[in-house]
This record gives C-alpha cells, sequence and structure tokens, in this order.
C-alpha cells in the first residue's frame, strides 16, 4: 500500500448492552459515519449478572441497528483484543458518559494497549442528554415498573415489560 493511502478502518464497540440504551444508539450514529465498518461486539461481562442471555441482546441490537450500512452486531466469547484481531479491527471504541465513567476506561485501556499494543482505544461522548442513562438504572426502573419513556428503543421496552411481568 502507498505511503499515506488509507487503510479501511474497522472500530469494535464493545459491551455487554443489557439492554441496549439510546446513549449506545446515539453513540453509534455518530460513529458509524467516521470508521468503514462498525462491529457492535457483545459479549459477557465478568463482573456483572445479565437479564438477557447474548443471543437476546444480539437479536435486540440487530434490529435497532438496522438502518446503519456498515454497522454489523457480533456476539462473542473470550478475550476482545482476540476478537479486534480476529475482525482486522485496529480501534476499540467506547463511550464516555462523565467523569466518573473515566477511570475505568482509563483501565480498560491501557490493559488492553498491553495485550496488544497495536489497537488504539478511541473514546467518544453520547449526548449530554443521556450523560445520566445506563443499563443498570434502566432496568432496576423497568423492574419498578417507572421506566419513562425515550430511554430505550421501543423494542427494548416492550421486553423489559415482558421480562418484569
Ligand atoms: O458494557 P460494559 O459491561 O461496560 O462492557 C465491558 C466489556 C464487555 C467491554 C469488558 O468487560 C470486556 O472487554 N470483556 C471481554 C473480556 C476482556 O477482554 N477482558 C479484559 C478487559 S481489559
Amino acid at each position: 500500500m502507498p505511503p499515506g493511502a488509507h487503510k479501511p478502518a474497522t472500530a469494535i464497540y464493545p459491551g455487554s448492552f443489557d439492554p441496549v440504551t439510546n446513549g449506545h444508539l446515539d453513540l453509534i450514529a455518530r460513529a458509524a459515519p467516521i470508521f468503514d465498518r462498525l462491529i457492535v461486539a457483545v459479549t459477557k461481562n465478568a463482573e456483572k449478572q445479565h437479564l438477557f442471555t447474548l443471543q437476546e441482546r444480539v437479536e435486540i441490537l440487530e434490529s435497532v441497528t438496522f438502518e446503519f450500512k456498515n454497522v454489523e452486531v457480533k456476539g462473542f466469547e473470550g478475550l476482545l483484543v482476540d476478537f479486534a484481531r480476529e475482525n482486522s479491527a485496529r480501534v476499540i471504541l467506547r463511550g464516555i458518559r462523565a467523569v466518573s465513567d473515566y477511570e475505568y476506561e482509563l483501565q480498560m485501556a491501557m490493559m488492553n494497549r498491553k495485550v496488544e499494543p497495536e489497537i488504539e482505544t478511541v473514546f467518544m461522548l453520547p449526548a449530554l442528554s443521556y450523560s445520566y442513562l445506563s443499563s443498570r438504572l434502566v432496568k432496576e426502573l423497568a423492574s419498578l415498573n417507572g421506566l419513562p419513556k425515550g430511554l430505550v428503543p421501543d423494542i427494548v421496552q416492550e421486553r423489559l415489560r415482558a421480562k418484569f411481568s
């Protein structure tokens, strides 16, 4: 490849997405035009108990990202950097909502760099209006029948209602 030539840039947007929120979708909408290919990579977080199965989370994400032609959704198990390498991705994309996210994200990014120095973590900011939104609070509110409209896609609202009814 000649010097300065553009290599197609694939980014991996990893997470547990349990469930996907409008904050995640906002980040996908911001990242999709920047990268040639964006893989939303759904996996388990060893520190969390998940409400939705991996298959359910993948299905939901597929249905809500359908309109983005360069976005794919994949489930994976194992190390994130291995998955990134297998998919020829040199970028890991993560969202930072507030300063409180930074410490955890910095630790993960540095550890991923230690394991695979060729892969860069890129941080993006979701819309300010989603800065307080988290999958954890969404689940808690839904379990208590108090989830306001507009925080998650309609399909997630329905799936949550079904889980907690
Ligand atoms: O949405 P989350 O739960 O904050 O995402 C965390 C996730 C899934 C990105 C992280 O737990 C992860 O990368 N898991 C895959 C296993 C791995 O590579 N662990 C080492 C992280 S330094």
